[in-house]
């Protein structure tokens, strides 16, 4: 796989996480390629220009503009893990860089904005409003994206929060959307996060703009919900890929004992689960860990994982992540711990789950997903 970015900032080595063996797919994409030729034709940018980069999916603009010093604000724990992985593969000072995550955002005036456009329209609608104090008439604001990434409802966005919006010519299935702000367009207040009340409990569920599923109840949680592990002696219980939390809640309502673990590698997700959990049990305590997986647990260490895998990372479909998830509950439960996970019955998640466990117990199916249990 090509791992050299070559454009007229430089030439950089990208690598994207989490490494695979057999990667086919670049650290970036032809939008980022696109951004970097016009910036570097069009734009004059200096030490002195405020840059903030909203979105660089592995660092890729990051590491181009470094020189900069520019500030990249995003969602993702491998995101940024990412982006420090190829600063120093490309031996650049970590102090190149501020990285922030999505829900701290920096509070100073910007020259220069440059959005790669998300899969979640909620997201992009937070980051505009959250933009808006940030920019003046002379902020240049440019967003970038594949084609079929950016449909009308982007645009939209866009107007509605910043203003008018000019399309560059596309380039290798790329755009690049210039906008200018409207200075008469007033501030809005942000409206994330959004909260719905769970059916048939009084639990509020918290629900940040880039959460899993943020305005209802998933109909595949739904189902896995109805079918939770009951009977256990399970001490210490994770909910992997927590998003707002949902899963573990009701986990932690009938183990009122346990110990709960929320992991994502969104910061929205395990801020949204935190909520979630803070205002259905306002003393007790459990972890809250944005990272990848399972990746800094302890072996052996945990009696029960519940897991509804993420099927896409960013815009890449596949069952990569689900896979690594497997394999690491596999050395983080205890011996006779239970990994528990819902999956759209084409996923057909029970091969993988047969190769790393031996053996798999189907819980329950519907015409659209199956539960599988396997004990270590
Ligand atoms: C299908 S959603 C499930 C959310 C929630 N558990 C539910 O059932 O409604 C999958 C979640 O996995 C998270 N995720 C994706 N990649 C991850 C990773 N490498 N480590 C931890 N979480 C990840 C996503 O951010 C997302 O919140």
């Amino acid at each position: 796989m090509e791992t050299l970015l070559n454009v007229p900032e430089g030439q950089f080595e990208l690598q994207r996480l989490p490494q695979r063996k057999h990667e086919k797919l670049r650290a970036w994409d032809a939008a980022d390629e696109y951004l970097l030729q016009y910036l570097s034709e069009n734009c004059n940018l200096s030490s002195a220009t405020r840059i903030l980069i909203v979105n660089d999916s592995f660092g890729a603009l990051a590491v181009a503009l470094h020189r900069f010093n520019p500030v990249a604000i995003s969602d993702s724990y491998l995101s940024r893990q990412a982006t420090l992985l190829n600063f120093a593969a490309n031996d650049l000072p970590e102090d190149c860089i501020q990285l922030r995550n999505s829900l701290d955002w920096p509070e100073q005036q910007l020259d220069l904005v440059l959005i790669k456009v998300p899969k979640t329209l909620a997201l992009l609608e937070q980051q505009l409003i959250q933009l808006q104090p940030l920019l003046t008439a002379e902020t240049k604001i440019i967003a970038a994206g594949m084609v079929k990434a950016m449909p009308a409802s982007v645009w939209k966005l866009m107007e509605r929060y910043l203003g008018p919006t000019k399309p560059s010519l596309a380039k290798k299935k790329a755009r690049l959307i210039f906008i200018s702000l409207n200075t008469q367009i007033a501030w809005s207040a942000n409206p994330y996060p959004v909260y719905y009340q769970l059916e048939n409990t009084g639990f509020r569920i918290c629900n940040h703009a880039n959460v899993f599923s943020r305005e209802s109840l998933d109909i595949g949680t739904r189902f896995l919900l109805q079918h939770l592990p009951k009977n256990t002696n399970a001490k210490d219980i994770v909910d992997l890929g927590c998003g707002n939390g949902i899963v573990g809640l009701m986990l932690a309502d009938y183990y009122r004992e346990s110990h709960l673990y929320f992991v994502d590698e969104s910061y929205m997700a395990v801020a949204s689960a935190k909520e979630t959990f803070r205002l259905a049990f306002d003393h007790r305590q459990a972890d809250f860990c944005v990272t990848d997986g399972l990746t800094e647990f302890e072996t052996e260490s945990m009696d029960l994982i519940v897991c509804n895998p993420p099927f896409h990372q960013q815009n890449t479909v596949g069952n990569q992540i689900a896979l690594s998830m497997f394999k690491q509950s596999q050395r983080v439960l205890r011996k006779g711990g239970e990994l528990w996970v819902i999956g759209n019955r084409h996923l057909a998640y029970h091969i993988d789950l047969k190769k790393i466990f031996k053996e798999y117990n189907e819980i329950a199916s519907n015409a659209k997903f199956v539960i599988w249990q396997v004990i270590k």
